[in-house]
């Protein structure tokens, strides 16, 4: 990892452990422009391809055409109205309502190690483990100034990118728009990968052809959303998952997004990320400074499985935090699909003697336990606990848990109020709502309006007293509605822009209030199920909900898409009860416990109510777990078949980093007449080694325990067609010393 700057060429070079990023300086004005993404070159004496020398050439030399210039130069960061037409990154409205923008180049910093940025979520690394540049530029009619960072970590492919605009005129300055990155290049004939879904449809690959004029994705409702991923990945058509050139970017951030790509008239791209700019406006007074948030961009020559291993090695050392983030998580019962809001002391007691009986290590005893919240009507914000439904407190059930020797956990929202609260009767002017206009509700709850200092402070202060009442080791923190309605009455008219913003701000302090108050808490997040699974949330807590829909077979899909980005350590994931409550789907219970496995792992049903059968198997379910999780955590993962494309099998593997042993999870969507068996091959593998399936036993199947590692990558193995459809099996394969 180094970060150079070449004088004489006015060029920045930064190399990653595989790949180069170069930034050059350009003409008297200092114009940035961006030189090359890519494989990791030895040289920087690559200005030609900023093609200066080509017409319209630079303004000092040819004036008559600048606009010309700045509509075709790979500009490292934008500005705007001044010529450039293309989509831009930064864009204001002064005090005297002009709108244009342009940066120049006035110096920079190159120092070991990375600076937190200020209230925002975002990578981090020490002295030893990461470089960072700050180039910093200036608008002098403006008196603006604009910072941008790039930051590698040592023995990773990512660069983490993020900007600050500081206002140094006597001043306010309205910013409209402060993306936080850009990268010009030219199109190759790519692909976008993005990834679209719904309610318990959550990220599902997409993938298009690169077309001229513009494409993308985005978020206006507040939060990363279900319906689109703060990420976008462009490839060369030929790309696969192993082999061939893959760019991205992923937005650590959880509320408005725009992610870009626009092909121009003379076919090159530019590709950006950051808020999304549609209700935003924040005003900059002189002095002041704005951070916008991280952009981590990602570039691997092997393909989108390289593209992947890059963004979890670098969430599991630079990203996340707190004791658990490299250690076995408690395997969990939630009641939510056991019992809805239907639970009292002795219903959840019941389930947790049971469930610990057969080795599960925690209860999470989600919606419904407070105010009087018996359905989704009422008491969001009243966080009292309901003692009718808790009787003898809540510190009783713990108690009477922990003495199961289970670990507790408990639910909440702290960012909504129900209409139907004391909360909101005492506070109407708490919940964001424009005046004059009927709030929208949506589940019958409104949004507070975490902005104001003192709905923050009232907040915390109920759900930490909670908290601290009892023994309570796990949080699952809610969000059930996304936002409208943007009004304050806490900002004044010109700052009412500044909402959408401010709201993931007060959400990032409040999380991390808790996470420093009580340390030793293991945080899930969750929105609803999956919509708010993004890498900002992940820097509070090191596992987030990945989705309301458990049923096995749709899994597979939201779970591959997830994994597309993120570590499975991250993915909550459970057994849920059958017929599945969201589809009516039945799957073998083993089939779900398969799948489960690629996440958290942890239940969701009433343990006291499924079969014996069922019952029993839970114990073996909890073995699998302990024996595998150190792998499915720490390990290398690659996907090997998709069922959201072949619509017949899925499967994938995680191998240990030093390749001791890996775990093929094999699942037989459907079953079909009349096929040989598949054909499947194990990437990742010792090439010089041999391996043995250490599992055999679970397979009646298979016919040869013992292969070579190359013959496991390139030849392959045959997996027989299994009995029925929905079925599963793991194969443990370890390598012979
Ligand atoms: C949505 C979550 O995804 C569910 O798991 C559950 O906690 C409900 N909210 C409770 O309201």
């Amino acid at each position: 990892m180094q970060i150079n700057y070449n004088e004489k060429n006015r060029v920045f070079k930064i190399d990653t452990e595989h790949t180069s990023y170069c930034i050059g300086i350009v003409d008297e004005e200092n114009f940035i422009g961006h030189i090359y993404y890519g494989r990791k070159l030895t040289e920087d004496n690559l200005v030609y391809l900023l093609r200066t020398m080509e017409a319209p050439f630079v303004p000092s030399q040819n004036n008559r055409e600048r606009l010309s210039f700045l509509d075709t130069f790979p500009m490292e960061y934008t500005g705007h109205g001044l010529g450039d037409y293309r989509e831009g990154t930064l864009m204001v409205r002064t005090m005297g309502g002009h709108t244009g923008v342009s940066l120049s180049y006035v110096s920079h910093r190159i120092y070991d190690g990375k600076e937190p940025l200020t209230g925002l979520p975002a990578t981090f690394g020490q002295q030893e483990t990461c470089k960072t540049l700050e180039i910093t530029c200036e608008d002098r009619v403006l008196n603006l100034q604009v910072i941008l960072s790039y930051s590698i970590f040592a023995g990773s492919d990512a660069i983490a990118r993020s900007v600050k605009v500081v206002n140094q005129a006597a001043e306010a300055v309205y910013l409209t728009k402060v993306l936080s990155a850009c990268i010009d290049m030219d199109n190759e004939d790519y692909e976008m990968i993005t990834l679209h879904g719904s309610w318990a449809r959550e990220r599902t690959i997409q993938t298009r052809s690169v077309m001229k004029g513009k494409q993308g994705v985005s978020s206006v409702r507040g939060e990363s959303s279900h319906q689109e991923h703060p990420f976008m990945a462009w490839k060369s058509k030929n790309t696969t998952e192993e082999n061939g050139d893959i760019y991205a970017m992923h937005f650590v951030y959880s509320g408005n997004f725009m992610a870009q790509v626009e092909v121009s008239q003379f076919g090159s791209m530019r590709a950006l990320m950051g808020i999304h700019p549609q209700d935003f406006c924040w005003k900059l007074e002189p002095g002041d400074s704005f951070q916008a948030p991280e952009v981590i961009c990602v570039y691997s020559a092997e393909g989108i499985g390289g593209m992947t291993r890059t963004f979890h090695d670098l969430y599991r050392s630079h990203l996340i935090r707190g004791e658990y983030r490299n250690k076995k998580r408690p395997i969990l019962i939630n009641n939510w699909e056991a019992t809805y809001f239907d639970f009292d002391t002795e219903k959840l007691l019941a389930i947790a003697k049971e469930a610990s009986r057969r080795g599960i290590e925690m209860l999470v005893m989600d919606d419904g336990w407070f105010g009087y919240r018996n359905d989704d009507n009422t008491s969001l914000g009243d966080w009292q606990v309901n003692e009718d439904k808790l009787k003898g407190g809540l510190k009783y059930l713990v108690d009477e848990v922990n003495k199961l020797g289970m670990k507790f956990g408990i639910w909440l929202e702290p960012e909504m109020v129900s209409p139907d609260s004391d909360l909101y009767r005492a506070h109407p002017d708490w919940a964001f709502a424009i005046p004059g206009r009927k709030g929208s509700l949506a589940r019958n709850q409104y949004v507070l309006d975490l902005t104001r200092q003192e709905v923050r402070d009232h907040i915390y202060n109920m759900i930490a007293s909670v908290l601290r009442s009892a023994n309570i080791e796990y949080v699952k923190w809610d969000m059930n509605r996304q936002l409208s309605d943007m009004g304050s009455y806490g900002l004044p008219a010109d700052r009412q822009g500044e909402l959408f913003h401010r709201q993931v701000l007060a959400v990032y302090e409040l999380q991390d209030r808790m996470t420093k108050e009580f340390p030793h808490l293991l945080l899930e997040n969750c929105s609803g199920g999956g919509a708010r699974f993004d890498p900002g949330m992940l820097y509070y807590g090191p596992q987030i909900w990945c989705s309301d829909d458990t049923d096995a077979v749709e899994r597979l899909s939201i779970q591959a898409g997830t994994a597309m980005i993120y570590p499975l350590s991250t993915m909550g994931a459970h057994v849920s009860d059958c017929p599945n409550h969201t589809l009516g789907r039945t799957t073998p219970f083993e089939t779900r416990g398969y799948v489960a496995l690629a996440g958290t792992f942890g239940y969701e049903l009433d343990v006291t109510k499924i079969t014996e059968e069922e019952q029993n198997m839970i114990p073996d379910q909890v073995a699998m777990y302990h024996k595998y999780n150190d792998l499915v955590r720490e390990g290398d993962y690659y996907r090997i078949a998709h069922y959201a494309e072949n619509h017949y099998y899925d499967c994938y593997e995680v191998v240990a980093k030093d390749k001791s042993e890996a775990l093929v999870t094999y699942i037989q969507v459907l079953n079909r007449p009349s096929f040989h068996s598949r054909r499947i091959r194990i990437p990742g593998l010792d090439k010089n080694a041999s391996y043995v399936i250490e599992n055999a036993q679970e397979w009646p199947e298979i016919v040869q325990v013992e292969y070579h590692g190359d013959t496991l990558q390139y030849a392959g193995i045959n997996i027989p067609p299994l009995k029925g459809d929905f079925q599963g099996r793991l194969l443990h394969l370890v390598k012979k010393q």
